[in-house]
């Protein structure tokens, strides 16, 4: 298919509690994307770069038992300058779609809700890190926190934390949705995947792409 030029960069990102199944769609829509002949950079977080997927096996090894929470906070804000700085604005200064798994959402929900850090403090780093840039949308897949922990298999470091912890993520997912409902749309994670992203198309559509 003819390559297709956007007027602009597009910035769409993905979050969700654990066992969303998020990345598997992330990776169903950048080839469908790919497909209609659309220039899309397919990224995540933390990770997307060479430094910053170091910084991710630090963060999820289970054995760092004793990371502080602050630490932890301050590694996701690192490999995120990294990933903004590198890849994500070259990007949509080239008029690209960017698909991003996770993004600042995350940090807000796992640091903030979830660890009890200062969710003002988080937002200014995360202002600071960014430059700003905001996703046009944010997909949303919202699943019940136990049963996806449980399709999980909480090998991690992060999914290893207890039941509580995760409820309070989702928790804070669904307020910061009710908080941005036009960049935030929340899709429940369905029984077949091809339902769940059946349902995510149709809200990506609707961008007019
Ligand atoms: P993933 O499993 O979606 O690849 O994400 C890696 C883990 O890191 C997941 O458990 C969520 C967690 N995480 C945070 O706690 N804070 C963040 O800012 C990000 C981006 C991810």
């Amino acid at each position: 298919m003819a390559k297709k030029n956007l007027k602009k960069g597009i910035f769409i990102t993905f979050e969700g509690p654990e066992g969303s199944g998020k990345s598997t769609h992330v990776r169903l829509l950048c080839s469908e994307l790919r497909r209609r002949g659309l220039p899309v950079v397919c990224l995540r977080e933390p990770g997307g770069t060479k430094i910053g997927e170091k910084i991710r096996n630090i963060l999820l090894d289970a054995k760092n038992k004793d990371m502080d929470a602050v630490c932890e906070m301050l590694l996701y804000q690192a490999a995120r300058a990294q990933l903004v700085r590198e890849k994500i604005l070259s990007a949509l200064r080239d008029k690209k779609i960017v698909i991003l798994d996770r993004f600042l959402d995350a940090t807000i929900c796992y640091q903030g809700y979830g660890a009890g850090i200062d969710i003002k403090l988080i937002k200014q780093i995360g202002k600071f890190v960014t430059g700003g840039i905001c996703p046009d949308l944010t997909i949303l897949l919202d699943i019940e926190a136990g049963k996806g922990l449980k399709r999980s298999g909480r090998r991690d470091r992060i999914e290893k934390k207890s039941l509580e912890f995760h409820r309070r993520v989702r928790k804070g997912y669904l307020k910061l949705a009710r908080e941005n409902p036009h960049r935030i749309k929340i899709i429940p994670v369905m029984d077949e995947i091809s339902q769940t992203q059946g349902a995510i198309r149709e809200v990506l559509w609707r961008l007019k792409i």
